[in-house]
């Protein structure tokens, strides 16, 4: 990954897509449609990811959505949305979370509304985002984490093309306060450029 001298310039995009989505960043106008697929998902984010009980008021969207806007410009963080490219319909969120920037390591997040789960829009919307990381950005190396229990998305995971590297036990806690254990998952440049190990 080529380090710029001035990393808010690095290069990124306006959005990406294919036939059926679109993964870009946060627009302003977006709160609502954030909003309402959180509120309509609570009990089936809740168990996963802690910010189920974010997103309470259309207020706290719209501070959330100017944050990552922000960090955005910076380059410190990159979060996406990925929409419905016929309907426009907001299906989640995904980004490449910087873990060290420098060497182009990233943890990829991602989530969906539950009327959007099983249609295949999450993986749709990932080999996106991984074709952009790994071919323009030029990252070395992806990485995915979940709850160990978490069979849907340790599924995205193996789907994708990455190794399963470790099995953390009681590594952390999950948004009910019990111990967890983690999967890890990578994906190097190397493995991505071997067309036989990616579905793409
Ligand atoms: C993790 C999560 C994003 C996975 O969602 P998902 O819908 O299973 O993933 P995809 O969108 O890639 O869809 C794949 C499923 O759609 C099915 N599918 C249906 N139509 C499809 C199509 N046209 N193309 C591809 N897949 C299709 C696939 O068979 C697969 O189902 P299966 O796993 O039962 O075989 C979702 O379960 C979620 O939001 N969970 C809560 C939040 C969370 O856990 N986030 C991750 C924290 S680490």
């Amino acid at each position: 990954m080529s380090i710029l001298a001035y990393r808010s310039l690095t290069p990124l995009f306006d959005e990406l897509h294919d036939d059926r989505i679109i993964v870009r960043p946060y627009r302003k106008s977006d709160a609502q449609a954030l909003f309402d697929a959180v509120n309509e998902s609570r009990e089936h984010l809740r168990p996963w990811l802690p910010f189920a009980d974010k997103h309470q008021t259309i207020e706290e969207t719209l501070n959330w959505i100017n944050v990552v806007r922000a960090r955005w410009v910076m380059r410190e963080d990159i979060n996406l949305s990925i929409w419905e490219r016929e309907s426009g319909r907001f299906l989640g969120g995904t980004g490449l979370h910087p873990r060290t920037w420098e060497i182009g390591y990233f943890e990829i997040g991602y989530w969906l509304s539950a009327s959007a789960e099983g249609h295949g829009y999450l993986s749709a919307g990932l080999k996106l985002l991984i074709e952009f990381a790994f071919t323009s950005l030029k990252v070395q190396r992806l990485e995915i984490r979940c709850d160990a229990r978490n069979v849907r998305s340790a599924s995205v995971a193996h789907r994708l093309g990455f190794t399963q590297e470790g099995h953390l036990r009681h590594d952390g806690s999950t948004p009910d306060g019990s111990l967890r254990n983690t999967l890890i998952f990578g994906l190097l440049a190397e493995e991505y450029a071997s067309t036989s190990k990616i579905a793409r």
